[in-house]
């Protein structure tokens, strides 16, 4: 077997090894055993090195016209798409989710590439009167410095997607830190930043842990933005670190998503939302429908037939077409969601379907775990109520609309909701009373597409949305211009 590649970081447009000299491994969680590559352990050096090209080239990137700029971005879609099925197998070996979803993934990156890309020609600021007379007065955005990124190994292309583009048109430049699970994909959209000509040192790739490489990037004064995805306690830390330097940052966080499924929906629909709502992705999306909040009309006819549902998936290699579900992401990810299996059983919920780990000989050196299901779930229970990031769901039974919103609102996030009912009226109480940043109406918590506003209440985020125009708010400052060409003093406010 030929030996795996050691891949290094970007800084001022060179590859370049670690100052530490060391690697980690990058290892695929369907089989272990299989070595995906080395990368660079970086440190605080190799942090200050990439911030300093990022604040170099910043100088002449900020005055590139956003048109130009967003050229470029518009020749990288077309090479991300040229690459989507190299750059999906890839990610599938390093993150373990299956084929379909890394095209997915893959797919989520182009769109969000075009779409943003055509903000080069828009960015639209406002012109408006000035109360007086003579005088010209309009808003214009203005891009903030040098940013940082960092990201998580869900969507090891998508979400850096989401950061990258929006702060390159909008004429920042970037510090890259992507997962230490996924840094593969990470890797090839930085070689396709390189390969359509973005400027050196507009685009900066460093490896390594969030303490040597994440922790140093947000506290650097010349990092003059951080744009973060990762969990709830990762994220509160990084706002206590900004409250403190004063620096803007973006965060988008935890979920503890809910399905509602009122007695009058269509059942059939249900059953499809749900179940790929809760387990696409192996339950590990911040958008994943680990909550089902159920009408007693239909609690248990939907109950047995979702828990055929999870039963039937075929859990395996993400590589093999008929895989439905793909491993969990690494050994400690593995042990958390097993002890949110523990907690469920003590804390008197029903595990009607999964809660072991998936142990045939193809799946000997994976992280397999059942796709699993708890019932009679309260709703103060902490399976309902903490993030658990994998393939475990919990129905929880509710008498009425309003009863199914108060369960559904009633935990520390607020990213994405979803209510399965033919009833119109219903719809729109739900879309009115559910405190979520997303609401689905008959389709599930995930799915998310690129030019809406995504994000969340609560916990979930810091008030911020990415995906959207309103991502340019994230990426830019406004800026205000009067131009008074009277040629005599004005006071506004009507001051003689
Ligand atoms: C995430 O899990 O962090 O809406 C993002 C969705 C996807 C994005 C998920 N488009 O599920």
């Amino acid at each position: 077997m030929a030996k795996p590649e050691t891949y290094k970081n970007f800084i001022g447009g060179e590859w370049v090894g670690s100052v530490t000299g060391e690697t980690f491994e990058n290892r695929n969680p369907a089989n272990h055993d299989e070595l995906i590559g080395m990368f660079q352990a970086s440190n605080q050096e190799d942090v200050d090195a990439a911030v300093e090209a990022a604040s170099e080239a910043y100088k002449s990137w900020r005055l590139t016209p956003a048109p130009h700029r967003a050229e470029l971005l518009f020749d990288l879609g077309h090479l991300i798409n040229e690459r989507k099925e190299e750059f999906a197998r890839d990610m599938t070996r390093e993150m373990g989710k299956v084929l379909k979803e890394t095209r997915g993934d893959v797919q989520e990156a182009i769109d969000m590439t075009y779409y943003i890309a055509g903000e080069g020609r828009r960015m639209y600021g406002e012109t408006t009167p000035s109360e007086l007379p003579d005088k010209f007065a309009m808003s214009v955005r203005m891009p903030i410095g040098p940013t940082a990124l960092i990201t998580p190994w869900n969507f090891p292309m998508a979400i850096p997607s989401w950061k990258l583009i929006p702060a390159l048109v909008c004429g920042n430049t970037v510090v890259f830190k992507p997962a230490t699970d996924t840094p593969l994909s990470a890797y090839n959209l930085v070689k396709a930043c390189e390969e359509v000509g973005i400027p050196k040192g507009v685009v900066n790739f460093v490896t390594g842990s969030g303490r040597n490489v994440g922790q140093p990037l947000v506290e650097h004064d010349g990092v003059k933005l951080i744009s973060f995805t990762g969990s709830t306690t990762v994220g509160k830390g990084i706002s206590q670190v900004c409250g403190r330097l004063n620096k803007k940052h973006s965060l988008e966080m935890g979920g503890k998503n809910p399905i509602i499924v009122m007695d009058d929906a269509n059942l059939d629909l249900a059953l499809d939302g749900c179940t790929w709502g809760a387990f696409g992705t192996t339950g590990q999306r911040c958008t994943a429908s680990s909550r089902i909040i159920v009408q007693k009309g239909v609690l248990d006819e939907f109950t047995d037939r979702f828990v055929e549902r999870a039963k039937n998936l075929k859990v395996g290699d993400g590589l093999d077409p008929a895989t439905e579900m793909g491993p969990v992401i690494n050994k400690s990810q593995l042990q958390k969601v097993e002890e949110y299996i523990e907690i469920g059983r003590q804390e008197g919920a029903s595990l009607l379907t999964g809660g072991h780990r998936v142990e045939t000989e193809a799946t000997a050196s994976g992280f397999f775990l059942e796709p699993t299901v708890f019932a009679d779930v309260t709703p103060g229970m902490r399976i309902a109520q903490e993030e658990i990031f994998g393939p475990v769901t919990a129905i929880i039974p509710a008498d009425d609309l309003g009863e199914a919103v108060d369960i559904a609102n009633g935990t520390p996030y607020g990213l994405s909701s979803s209510i399965y009912t033919n009833d119109v009226r219903n719809s729109f109480v739900a879309m009115r009373d559910l405190f979520f940043g997303i609401v689905y109406v008959n389709a599930p918590t995930i799915g998310a597409e690129v030019h809406l506003p995504f994000g969340g209440t609560q916990d979930t985020g810091n008030g911020h949305r990415e995906g959207g125009s309103t991502v340019l708010d994230v990426f830019s400052e406004w800026k205000t211009l009067y131009v008074d060409y009277s040629g005599r003093l004005q006071k506004a406010q009507q001051i003689d």
